[in-house]
């Protein structure tokens, strides 16, 4: 039987380790990855076929040392436009070498235990496919669904990770009737200009016309290298620890699942959004765009009546929108902030700065404001503004909008809330409570890339800014509010990409619903509390204190916030330390942005293995420590 490793490719996301030579000549555990594929290969008596393109000399010298090693002959095949096409056309120069029989296809990028390659070979089955059903899935994965009976529905990159069965693990066995029927299909693709489509699409097609059955593999060891981190990932898992330590401590852009309350993952349709096409900020285009991201933030806002209430939308991170509320709108005013936590202390410290007259009304973090101290503060017709925060993200406590809004309201005062971290995640109603102005930001619950702010209020409320000497130029509100009001614009040179990454988001937020979206991330959130539950973990704050954006958790025995993270980190998922006083108590995991359940449940068996491997560690040395860890884990 032949076999097909295909390595043509240039390894782009792997630079700079692929700079000098091809993805297949990386080395894992002691061999390059052409070599266990060959040598895999040979044990197993298949004639392989190797298809180069980027740096093909190389390749040719690694099969020359490999030859004597091997039985068969090894015939190589070339990709000369290995830079403008990809898998789909570098199997179909192959095609000759298949035409005999039945064969194997393998990613040349693959680096898999012996086993799976048998299983494969063995099964009685003439064609199937490896698919491994406990993976979790990102956007580089080939992501595969099946019928009941295993067989392939649906395979792509593109389909959504939450609904995929699991993941295509690069080795597939086709009869040779089916690979027959394949190569028609990549044949009439290749000649019809799909140059750039992937193997994957003519599987696709192929699953469409016959039954492609799968065999799972989960628990078998296996890396398809794509980034950086899946190198890191297959050194560490076959036998090169210390180089994976080594590289994993450099500087690279890894992978991680963000687990943390913004920047979170965003979908591929966003990241899609930031290669439109560039445009002019003082062009119709611009106006168009921006005219239509406002509308869209403004029912996320909880707006209904557009003629009343308005959003502006300012290129800066959450920050700039608060300080753009208080440096304006607060100034002439006696301002009031709520605050239990860093993020209260924050506005705090925004209006101190800014050299307004505010004093606080603090309660300890972790601890519901006190509305009847609310309520007597202003009573006594001592301030005329009232600021807080909504989801105080420093503890994960969701404080009250309404009850607040309406306590101010029937004394006459202005509302200023810092929306920042729940927008997009939690009803925020601007109208329905009268709140003054109320920010949020981009790359929260919102699901988009960082970068942009938003300000939402009546329209009555902006105008009366115009009178105002705003503390800043750049953050002048009345300004922003202007330029996009009546011009369309902004006043100075917005991210323009940002906002079509945020057109993305918005667009995604309001097709799924504001209310199912909810539920979703709620589900989400009820997940993760009962698996950390499970693992011992004890949340900071009352769950029903808590918003379903983000859960605050005692960090466990033996670890300091660091360390912690770091631990979680090199298993590829990032969450936050403790905030401020928080430091060394808690960790945070938030449930926000791309995430689904299969995340959720990948990263509690993550925490799982940390929590045992300290378990194993400690028990003996500290029996104390090492029961309590011994009940934490065992569920
Ligand atoms: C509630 C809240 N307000 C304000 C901010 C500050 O936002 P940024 O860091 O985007 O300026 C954050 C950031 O996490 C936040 O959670």
């Amino acid at each position: 039987m032949r076999v097909v490793i295909l390595s043509a490719g240039v390894g782009r996301s792997l630079f700079p380790l692929t700079k000098d030579r091809p993805k297949s000549l990386l080395e894992v555990g002691g061999a390059t990855l052409l070599e266990r594929l060959l040598v895999q290969a040979a044990a197993r008596g298949l004639a392989p076929v190797v298809v180069t393109g980027y740096r093909m000399g190389q390749i040719l010298t690694e099969i020359r040392r490999l030859q004597p090693r091997l039985e068969s002959r090894v015939d190589v095949v070339e990709n000369p436009h290995y830079e403008t096409t990809n898998t789909l056309h570098s199997l179909w120069l192959a095609r000759r070498h298949c035409a005999d029989g039945g064969f194997l296809v393998l990613d040349g990028d693959l680096v898999c235990d012996d086993e799976m390659i048998a299983r494969v070979l063995d099964d009685p089955r003439p064609t199937l496919l490896a698919i491994d059903r406990a993976r979790v899935m990102g956007d580089e994965e080939v992501k595969v669904v099946c019928a009941a009976d295993g067989r392939i529905l649906e395979i792509g990159k593109t389909l959504p990770a939450g609904t995929a069965h699991g993941e295509f693990t690069g080795i597939a066995k086709y009869s040779a009737e089916d690979g027959q029927a394949l190569f028609s299909i990549i044949d009439e693709m290749a000649r019809g200009g799909h140059e750039t489509a992937y193997y994957e699409d003519a599987i696709a097609r192929l699953a469409t016309l016959r039954p492609l059955p799968t065999l799972d593999v989960a628990g078998l060891t296996w890396v398809e290298i794509d980034f950086w981190s899946d190198y890191v990932e297959a050194l560490r898992r076959f036998g090169d620890a210390a180089k994976a330590e080594a590289l994993a401590s450099m500087p690279a852009i890894r992978r991680q699942f963000l687990f943390c309350p913004g920047p979170v993952l965003v979908s591929r349709r966003v990241k899609a959004a930031l290669t439109t096409p560039e445009i002019g900020h003082r062009e119709m285009e611009f106006c168009e765009l921006l005219n239509r991201v406002r509308l869209s933030l403004g029912k996320v806002f909880g707006i209904r009546n557009f003629h009343r209430y308005t959003t502006v939308v300012l290129t800066g991170s959450g920050t700039a929108a608060n300080e753009a509320v208080l440096g304006t709108a607060a100034v002439g005013r006696r301002l009031l902030v709520l605050t239990n936590g860093e993020f209260g202390d924050r506005l705090l410290e925004i209006a101190t700065h800014l050299r307004l007259d505010v004093q606080a009304l603090r309660t300890r973090w972790g601890q519901p404001f006190d509305l009847g101290a609310v309520e007597a503060a202003l009573a006594g017709g001592a301030f005329d503004a009232l600021a807080w925060v909504h989801h105080e993200t420093s503890t994960g406590m969701l404080n009250p909008l309404g009850e607040i809004a309406a306590i101010a309201r029937h004394h006459g005062v202005q509302t200023y809330v810092d929306a920042v971290s729940s927008l997009g995640g939690v009803p925020v109603d601007v109208e329905a409570h009268g709140i003054t102005f109320c920010t949020g930001s981009a790359n929260k619950a919102i699901a988009s890339i960082p970068g942009l702010a938003f300000v939402c209020g009546t329209r009555e409320a902006f105008e009366s800014l115009a009178s105002v000497a705003s503390r800043s130029v750049y953050l002048d509100l009345y300004r922003h509010f202007r330029y996009n009001d009546r011009l369309y614009q902004t006043p100075n040179t917005p991210a323009v990409t940002l906002y079509f990454a945020l057109e993305a988001a918005l667009d995604e937020v309001l097709a799924e619903g504001l209310a199912r979206r909810f539920e979703r991330i709620g589900a989400l959130a009820r997940r993760l509390r009962r698996g950390m539950r499970r693992l011992g973990l004890r949340p900071f704050i009352p769950e029903r204190l808590m918003s379903p954006l983000l859960t605050t958790v005692e960090l466990p025995v033996g670890f300091s916030a660091d360390e912690f993270h770091e631990r979680l980190k090199r298993a590829g998922y990032v969450v936050y330390a403790g905030k401020g006083i928080l430091r060394d108590r808690v960790f945070q995991v938030a449930n926000i942005g791309a995430l689904t359940a299969r995340h959720v449940d990948a990263f509690l068996d993550a925490l799982r293995r940390i929590l045992e491997e300290e378990r194993d560690t400690t028990t003996g040395r500290d029996p104390g420590r090492g029961d309590r860890l011994a009940a934490v884990t065992a569920h």
